[in-house]
């Protein structure tokens, strides 16, 4: 079983933290949507991780996922937001079902947010994710990918 998780997580580096703690405890490559995002037709399982902007997931790894993403994967997504919510991950969603993947849910969880008027108060959700939530992230890889 073979698994990458392509990211993009240029806020603060919170939705990072969650894919770096999944590559440091199981055998998953991370590819950074900024780099060469390599073919994944070897991959059997296919994460896709960013924070949240305007509701969705970045403009970039949105508009690059029907890029990368080859038909009939089972793919999983991960995303960190100031007010995370599951409708986050719709659009993404949409794109891989259109590629006939199997999508086997999402984990997410608060992220640090100095966007906008935030930024004045020092930002919100400071210290997250939390050291529970990286652990959280782990039960949520596992579950999926021995299902
Ligand atoms: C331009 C911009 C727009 C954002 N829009 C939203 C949003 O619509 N909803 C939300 O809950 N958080 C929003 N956020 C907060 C980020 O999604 C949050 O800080 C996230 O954890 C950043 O992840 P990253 O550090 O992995 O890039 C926004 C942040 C930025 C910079």
């Amino acid at each position: 079983m073979k698994t990458a998780i392509v990211y993009e997580s240029t806020h603060h580096g919170n939705t990072k933290k969650l894919c770096d703690a999944i590559a440091q405890k199981f055998d998953v490559q991370l590819f950074d949507i900024n780099d060469n995002v390599p073919s994944l037709d070897e991959y059997d399982f296919i994460g896709i991780a960013s924070g949240i902007s305007f509701g969705k997931f970045y403009k970039n790894i949105l508009e690059k996922t029907s890029e990368f993403l080859p038909e009939n994967k089972k793919v999983f997504f991960i995303f960190t937001a100031g007010s995370p919510r599951e409708s986050h991950a719709d659009a993404v969603k949409k794109i891989a079902e259109l590629k006939n993947c199997k999508c086997l849910g999402s984990y997410f969880c608060k992220g640090f947010d100095t966007y906008g008027p935030f930024k004045i108060m020092g930002g919100i959700n400071k210290n997250c994710p939390t050291e529970d939530d990286l652990k959280k992230v782990l039960e949520f890889y596992e579950k999926i990918t021995q299902a």
